[in-house]
């Protein structure tokens, strides 16, 4: 609750969770892969939802959107038991998703405006009075409502001919257009620019002050560091962490990897001489605001660096090189300062 907001007056019950999961359980062919998942997913909250491949967080998801019946527990919708037993059920009980994968959401062959009315359209088939014009009435209205950029010209366009961000752009749209409870997005940015990604963050954050349920999945901790008024993790089916702001990231990095430790206890030890120090990167953080880090490279070694999306892996090769200065920190090339500013900086040092 913001500091402004008055304080509910005593004696008033907390207002339900948007949408909640109560001992949610599912299993394919006996194989466990949701166990017992408890979860409240509070209106104009954001809930990170994070996991390492196959820990389960598709399979929720196509709970909460009426693809996967049959599975234990239950689902409620502002406090009351929800039968999500198809996507048009759930859809209808205020859930709208998101998929990671865009051409789910788009209907070649309509145009833009009509892609965007889609719902109402479907619902309306036959209805002589959803004609041109009030289609286009209605596209517009969603388009400036959400700011969208669209100009009649897009609207009246093929869908197809948009590129793919636009195409995000179109899906997110078209379910925030319905005013729904709770809007799923699944990797909504793996797709989309930087500055795409941006525009996605602002609509979301809008959703989220106009009191949407917002759950979101994704492998980018810098994006859910910006985004999320909390985070869940999700490991083999169980949910192993629940925080709220602000992230202790080794802890949920620690509950999505249990067997992160024991790799790194397990470490090779190498026998015999180490090669003298080749690069070495001192405080220097991966990102704006991030933790400065130190590194040695040590010659006659392959290092290798492994992470998950997001964790920093191109921003720490593309700083050696030169493509993009690291923000702070201090790095040495065979004992020589090293500060590339472009690659050809690099490329001159013997960098490649
Ligand atoms: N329809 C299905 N039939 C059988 N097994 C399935 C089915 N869908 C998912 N699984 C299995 O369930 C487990 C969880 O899968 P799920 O897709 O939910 O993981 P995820 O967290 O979304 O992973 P990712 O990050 O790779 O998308 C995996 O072991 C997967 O192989
Ligand atoms: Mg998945």
């Amino acid at each position: 609750m913001s500091p402004t907001e008055p304080a509910p007056a005593a004696g008033l019950p907390e207002p339900a969770p948007a949408v909640s999961l109560r001992d949610v359980s599912m299993a394919f062919g006996g194989k466990t892969v949701l166990a017992s998942v408890d979860l409240d997913i509070a209106a104009g909250s954001v809930v990170a939802l994070l996991g390492a491949n196959g820990a389960g967080k598709s399979t929720l998801i196509k709970i909460l959107s009426g693809v996967h019946t049959g599975h234990g527990g239950e689902v409620r919708v502002n406090g009351s038991p929800a039968a999500l037993q198809s996507p048009l059920a759930a859809r209808q009980l205020g859930i709208q998703t998101v998929h990671q994968r865009i051409g789910e959401g788009i209907v070649p062959g309509l145009t833009v405006a009509e892609n965007l009315v889609f719902e109402e359209l479907a619902q309306a088939r036959g209805n002589p009075f959803l004609n041109g014009r009030r289609l286009l009435a209605g596209a517009r209205e969603i388009q400036s409502a959400l700011d969208l950029g669209w100009s009649d010209t897009v609207l009246r366009r093929d869908v197809t001919e948009l590129g793919i961000s636009d195409r995000q752009l179109l899906t997110l749209a078209r379910a925030l257009a319905t005013r729904p409870r709770l809007l799923v997005l699944d990797e909504p940015t793996s797709a989309l620019s930087a500055a795409e990604a941006k525009r996605l963050f602002a609509l979301v954050q809008r959703m989220r002050d106009d009191g949407i349920a917002v759950l979101y999945v994704s492998h980018r901790l810098g994006e859910i560091d910006a985004l999320a008024d909390r985070l869940v993790v999700l490991r083999d089916g169980l949910l192993t962490e629940d925080q709220a702001r602000p992230f202790d990231w080794d802890s949920a990095l620690r509950a999505m990897l249990a067997q992160a430790q024991e790799a790194t206890a397990a470490r090779p030890q190498r026998a015999g001489e180490q090669g003298e120090i080749a690069l070495s990167l001192r405080g220097v953080p991966l990102f704006d605001g991030h933790p400065p880090q130190d590194l040695d490279i040590r010659a006659g070694e392959v290092t290798g660096v492994v992470g998950l999306l997001g964790a920093g892996k191109t921003e720490l090769a593309r700083g050696l090189f030169g493509a993009e200065p690291f923000p702070a920190g201090a790095l040495e090339l065979d004992g020589r300062p090293y500060a590339p500013r472009r690659p050809a900086d690099a490329i001159r040092s013997g960098v490649h």
